[in-house]
């Protein structure tokens, strides 16, 4: 069995990152309430992806230290690998493994937790059914369109119920009517599970949709931050 889901602060404090001599990212301090939505915005080349890379365990930081509720996940130089931080991370190029099935590809976050087969299975069903995928279990990826490849990466990042969620720009690889589609679908999808979400975009009408907060990076430190009021998140 998985655990129960349980919804999680993220702080970072005093975080910087550096490549080289290419200072990125300065000095960032954020707490993120459990269970709260942050859309991370700004500029190309301001530093959301480095941040959700950190966030990730992909990389340590150079200062600071990131918290995941009680638990210390990275500090200067160290970091807790991708694995052992309970997250679901969906980027803008689906990632999926083309050898493998849509059922494979979702399956393989609860293989890695070693939940048994058959429950693995139903959660499989269930987590397409939620992208209204479940057709499709037995297709490869290159058998599906852009929008039905990232609701299946959608799928895989939420089947074992993570504590974090991670988007990195999900929606900018896709024409503008299914972006709306699927950013409206993905802010309900966010809502039922209630689980702490951090997503990166530089639209900034798609963060106001999802979000409850959004926070705007410029030049590797935080300009804005700002709640979202409900009646901002309108598309045109
Ligand atoms: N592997 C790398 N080596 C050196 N510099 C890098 C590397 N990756 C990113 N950078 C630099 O770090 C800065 C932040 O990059 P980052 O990818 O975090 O930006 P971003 O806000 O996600 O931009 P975009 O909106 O274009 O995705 C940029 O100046 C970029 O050129
Ligand atoms: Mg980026």
């Amino acid at each position: 069995m998985l655990a129960p889901l349980v919804f999680t602060a993220i702080d970072l404090k005093g975080v910087s990152y550096a490549f080289g001599q290419h200072r990125v990212l300065h000095d960032i301090d954020l707490h993120i309430a459990a269970g709260s939505v942050v859309a991370l915005l700004g500029p190309s080349g301001c530093g959301k992806s480095t941040l959700l890379r950190l966030l990730a365990g992909l990389t340590p930081p150079e200062a600071g230290e990131i918290h995941f509720g009680e638990r210390l996940v990275a500090k200067a130089g160290w970091s807790l690998p991708p694995e052992a931080r309970d997250i679901g991370m969906v980027f803008q190029d689906y990632a999926l493994w083309p050898h493998m099935t849509v059922a494979q590809n979702v399956a393989f976050p609860l293989k890695m937790r070693n939940v048994p087969r058959r429950e693995r299975d139903a959660r499989v069903v269930q987590a397409l059914t939620r992208v209204g995928l479940a057709e499709f279990l037995d297709r490869k990826p290159s058998g599906l369109s852009g929008g039905q490849q990232q609701r299946v990466a959608l799928a895989r990042a939420i089947v074992a119920e993570p504590r974090v969620l991670l988007f990195d720009e999900p929606l900018s690889n896709l024409d503008s009517e299914l972006r709306e589609s699927l950013c409206l679908e993905m802010a309900g999808l966010l809502r039922q599970l209630g689980t702490t979400a951090i997503y990166v975009t530089h639209d900034r009408r798609e963060a106001e949709i999802l979000a409850d907060r959004i926070v705007h990076l410029s030049a590797g430190s935080v300009a804005v931050d700002r709640l979202v009021t409900s009646s901002s998140g309108e598309f045109a």
